[in-house]
């Protein structure tokens, strides 16, 4: 135990004191590299299965894949166990990072037969770029112009058969042309807990910490159903348990810990009470739009549609409407605000005239 306990210490050292470049480092080790190591989603992972025997089977390069969904749940993940999964390379890239259609065509020419050119953020491309990726995609064709003034030719260059693997948080924006240039689309859902109480023990397991059921089930419950937080929260939990107590992560423990952190027991962080504090004091629970209550809260508006609200609205604590997003009865019972009914409402406007 002891002994443990000092080699674990020294990781910690080793890797860096800096929480962003510990993120990283840890993730190399905790990212399944196999479907077989991936947990939950199982019906996307009989689906994946199935396209790559398909494709396998034909020897073909698979169809193009977009994943989509909210932050954290294994995107970027599952891009490389596709390429895993069938022997072949992985690009990796993002919407933002290709600024000039050169930028890809530079990409495009370099790739060799089946590999995988992984987009994340696949909805932030430029539209000159999409205009290349469309030929790209679909005839394995990259459509250059050589020369200038009248003389300039254009030419056709072809492209070996490739795979582009797309990920998305907002499937909303990306261009219907885009998007039906994908064979495959999957949209990943929050995990049950079950699934992320098994992620939090196979991630234990990966840092070498003792952990008992209790413990991995009061961290499970707070994770939101995403892996992301839930192996964050495990190493805050593994921290506190090691400077606080034996190591070993227990209830105990791990109560204590979340309760530091102000993470209640459905997960909600300050960042989540303050928008629907924020809709329900300043706003009379609503409607309001999106980009009012990140102004409100001095928050961009992205991470609020992001990270924040799609958790919310599974919770069935906000709710979408056509005029902008109100709070909902249970939000106010989860944040002990007395909810005002209409009559009462009335009387204080009359009180007020
Ligand atoms: N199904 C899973 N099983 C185990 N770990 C997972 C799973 N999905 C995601 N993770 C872990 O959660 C973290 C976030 O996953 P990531 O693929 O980066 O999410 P996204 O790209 O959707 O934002 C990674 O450290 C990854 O290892
Ligand atoms: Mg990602």
């Amino acid at each position: 135990m002891m002994v443990t306990m000092t080699e674990r210490i020294d990781q910690d050292r080793a890797i860096s004191p800096a929480q962003k470049t510990e993120d990283k480092n840890l993730d190399g080790l905790l990212r399944p590299q196999y479907l077989s190591q991936f947990i939950g989603q199982r019906k996307l992972r009989t689906n994946l299965r199935i396209l790559f025997e398909a494709a396998k089977g034909r020897e073909e390069s698979l169809d193009h894949i977009l994943f989509h969904g909210p932050p954290g749940l294994g995107k970027t993940t599952l891009a490389h166990v596709v390429a895993n999964e069938m022997l072949v390379n992985i690009r990796t890239t993002s919407g933002p990072a290709i600024e000039r259609a050169g930028d890809l065509a530079a990409i495009l020419t370099n790739l060799r037969a089946g590999d995988i050119l992984f987009i994340d953020e696949v909805h932030r491309l430029g539209r000159a770029v999409e205009e290349i990726l469309y030929p790209a995609m679909e005839d394995f064709a990259l459509d250059i112009v050589v020369g200038k003034g009248p003389g300039a030719k254009n030419v056709r260059l072809r492209l070996p058969r490739f795979t582009v693997v797309g990920a998305t948080t907002r499937l909303a924006l990306l261009t219907a042309p885009l998007r039906s240039r994908f064979g495959a689309m999957y949209r990943m859902d929050f995990y049950d807990d079950e699934s992320i109480q098994t992620i939090v023990v196979r991630g234990a397991g990966i840092l070498d910490v003792p952990i008992e059921a209790d413990g991995a089930a009061e961290i499970s419950k707070r994770s939101r159903g995403t892996p992301r937080v839930a192996l964050r929260l495990l190493r805050r939990v593994r921290d506190y348990a090691q400077v606080r107590g034996d190591g070993r992560i227990t209830r105990q423990s791990a109560i204590e810990a979340l309760l530091l952190l102000e993470i209640d027991e459905l997960g909600l962080d300050d960042l989540d009470r303050q928008v629907l504090l924020s809709i329900i004091e300043k706003f009379d629970g609503g409607p309001v739009g999106l980009d009012t209550i990140g102004a409100s809260i001095s928050e961009e508006s992205d991470t609020i549609m992001d990270v924040v609200e799609p958790y919310l609205l599974q919770l069935g604590f906000l709710e979408r409407t056509a005029r902008g997003r109100m709070a909902t009865a249970h939000a106010y019972r989860h944040l002990g605000v007395e909810q005002k009914t209409d009559g009462e409402g009335d009387e204080q406007a009359r009180l007020f005239d």
